[in-house]
């Protein structure tokens, strides 16, 4: 049977998809409580990242070893950085990289020691279905009785991760600059994802990321992410995870 993972970082963000659940059946296991079930047909164990890499990483590795997931997807929330990508806005990650981690000189910036590669690849052909089911979930909720930001768009590309909440202009300019001399230009940053994608990288499971922009990891960063999270992330989650579960 193939099973699939649904992690999210906080109990706002999961909360549409575990209403729908079907089936469902509590495990806790490693201080968690993972969820499993069927959504719209398919098999699937939703769970709560946490936040940060560390509790990303163990709740990806308790989704493989113990619940057996056979590919995983995270829906989330993150700051956007590049220009142009704005609040309200989705990103999919085709690759994670750790803006955190610098073992220079011993190895290059960024690049995870003994990996040789600072950035992880999602799977293709997930993330091209997220992609699609991304697009037409927001043009759903653009559709919806509570339909706001109809003119929010759908990117692709490279997402960092790192233990910050990044919240101030300065800040974000600087990691934004530092990274891009690096040669990686990024769209959006978040907390935990590198992490999943190493794990699922490690045990060769295939891996997809959706993130909706709750904030511009600026000086308001601290302001709109709460608000975010609470008024709009769970609706996001639940229109494009139900479109990419049908899609699979
Ligand atoms: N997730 C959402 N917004 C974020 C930010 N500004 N920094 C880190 N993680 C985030």
């Amino acid at each position: 049977m193939t099973r699939t993972a649904i992690v999210s970082a906080l109990a706002e963000e999961q909360f549409g998809l575990l209403e729908l659940l079907q089936q469902p059946q509590k495990v806790s296991h490693a201080g968690r409580d993972f969820w499993q079930g069927q959504l719209h047909g398919q098999a699937v164990v939703l769970a709560l990242s946490r936040i940060g890499k560390v509790a990303a990483a163990t709740t990806a590795t308790a989704l493989i070893e113990r619940f057996k997931v056979s590919r995983m997807v995270f829906t989330g929330v993150a700051g956007g950085m590049a220009d142009g990508v704005h609040v309200g806005d989705v990103v999919v990650a085709t690759e994670f990289l750790q803006h955190d981690l610098d073992a220079s000189p011993i190895f290059p910036r960024y690049e995870v020691p003994l990996y040789g590669q600072a950035r992880f690849r999602c799977d293709e052909a997930l993330t091209a279905l997220l992609f699609e089911a991304s697009q037409a979930g927001l043009t759903g909720l653009a559709r919806g009785p509570r339909g706001a930001w109809s003119d929010a768009a759908v990117h692709r590309g490279l997402i960092a991760s790192g233990d910050r909440f990044v919240s101030g202009a300065t800040e974000s300019r600087a990691l934004r600059l530092a990274l891009q001399d690096g040669g990686h230009a990024v769209l959006a940053v978040e907390m935990e994802g590198a992490a999943v994608a190493q794990v699922c990288f490690d045990y060769g499971v295939p891996f997809a990321a959706v993130r909706t922009i709750s904030d511009r990891a600026d000086d308001q960063a601290h302001v709109d992410f709460p608000v975010f999270v609470k008024d709009v992330a769970s609706r996001y989650a639940q229109a494009i995870v139900h479109r990419w579960l049908k899609s699979l």
